[in-house]
């Protein structure tokens, strides 16, 4: 096979390594995770037993998840340095530029930070499932002249993040429907930053690093940074019946409608309908239902236009709004459960290594003379 041949722009349709985390079956449009049906996980369970599925390979029996669980629950206090560290930040730092610094930072107070064996990467992986919430409603709390509120050892870890970001107990709905969306974003194949987390620990860099690394991959728009702008553009559409004709005018600018379209899906996001369902729970209580019927207009829009679905991003905008999240966290808060499925795949990917290096097709010129300084230009 020649290198030409071999190519595949931005790697469509390349295999790029195997996996026993999770299955994406475009044939039957159904996600697994471990062999479980995530839209099963999502009705049945907490964000937790999906943590440890993902983390361990099995579902945790009672007794492992109690130790799970008070294992996370210890774990959710950040070190007084991060947290002075996100004092220190400008309020105007996005907080996906926050959150990267803040694993970083993590880093330098884990003694194990640099131990690569799979228990200490395992050690390492629950202390981030643990205190990524409270870095991401530390770190947005003092951006908003607020006091951080401490984690609530009775809560479980969706009900916790809204507790941290708003001081108070969410309604059990609100957290019921946070704890969906954290099940379906907690992992998802061999996507952009997964990808750069299993490079990153095929170079045997640690664990932090790879976690850093793939926040700063998702944070972009292309990716995680999707369900932030999606509610953007929702806003900017603001009712129903201004819906079709904006995304007509969005698409004869040949601009990308942000919460469309799938690298692996073609026929629909398996993970849309569970969370729009979820989204329609909560409209029956909260307010903010008319986003699911401007949402549903740019939808059929974009099906008619294009004939391209919505991806987990688009309803889950809107379900996040619905619960009154301040739009920047949305992305974060992707990462507050994502950080699972990274960490088993640096784990996977640390169980047999191979240093993953792609060839590519040089275009640039051909051997050319170095021409003396005082003779260029
Ligand atoms: N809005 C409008 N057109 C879109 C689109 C979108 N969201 N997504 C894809 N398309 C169009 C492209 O313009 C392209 O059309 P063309 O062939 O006429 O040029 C065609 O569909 C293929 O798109 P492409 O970007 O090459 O597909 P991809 O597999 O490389 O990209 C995404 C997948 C996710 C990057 C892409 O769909 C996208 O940019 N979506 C918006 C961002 C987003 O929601 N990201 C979250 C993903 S989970």
């Amino acid at each position: 096979m020649n290198n030409e041949a071999a190519y595949s722009p931005g790697l469509e349709g390349v295999i790029a390594g195997e996996s026993t985390i999770s299955r994406i079956d475009v044939e039957r449009n159904r996600l697994s995770l471990r062999g479980y049906d995530a839209v099963e996980l999502t009705e049945s369970v907490a964000y937790e037993e999906v943590a440890y599925l993902l983390l361990h390979g099995e579902l945790p029996t009672p007794a492992q998840l109690e130790t799970f669980n008070a294992l996370l629950r210890a774990e959710r206090d950040l070190p007084e340095a991060v947290i002075d560290l996100l004092r220190q930040a400008p309020s105007t730092v996005h907080p996906m530029a926050l959150l990267q610094t803040a694993v970083s930072a993590l880093a330098l107070h884990d003694e194990e930070a640099h131990q690569g064996d799979r228990q200490a990467n395992l050690r390492k992986a629950t202390r981030l499932v643990a205190k990524i919430p409270t870095a991401i409603t530390t770190g947005y709390r003092l951006s908003q002249g607020q006091e951080p509120v401490a984690p609530h050892p009775d809560l479980d870890q969706a009900a916790n993040t809204l507790y941290m970001l708003r001081g108070k107990q969410p309604a059990p709905y609100e957290a019921q429907a946070l704890n969906g969306s954290l099940i379906l974003y907690s992992e998802h194949g061999y996507n952009a930053s997964t990808f750069t987390a299993r490079v990153i620990a095929s170079t045997l860099g640690e664990l932090y690093a790879a976690v850093s690394g793939a926040v700063g991959a998702l944070a972009g728009p292309l990716h995680g940074g999707a369900n932030e702008k999606a509610m953007e553009m929702l806003l900017e559409v603001k009712d129903a019946s201004r819906a079709r004709q904006w995304v007509l005018d969005a698409l004869a600018k040949k601009e990308k409608i942000m919460g469309f379209g799938h690298r692996e899906y073609k026929n629909g996001d398996s993970r849309v309908p569970p969370i729009k369902a979820i989204a329609q729970q909560v409209a029956e209580t909260a307010e903010g239902g008319k986003w699911l019927e401007v949402g549903q207009v740019v939808e059929d829009t974009m099906m008619e236009e294009k004939n391209i679905f919505p991806n987990l991003d688009f309803p889950c905008a809107y379900l996040y709004y619905m619960l009154g999240i301040p739009i920047p966290l949305y992305t974060p808060l992707f990462v507050s459960s994502r950080v699972a499925g990274w960490a088993a795949h640096v784990i996977e990917q640390l169980d047999n290594n191979r240093l993953i290096r792609p060839g590519h097709i040089y275009t640039g010129p051909e051997y050319r003379p170095v021409v003396p300084l005082d003779e260029r230009g």
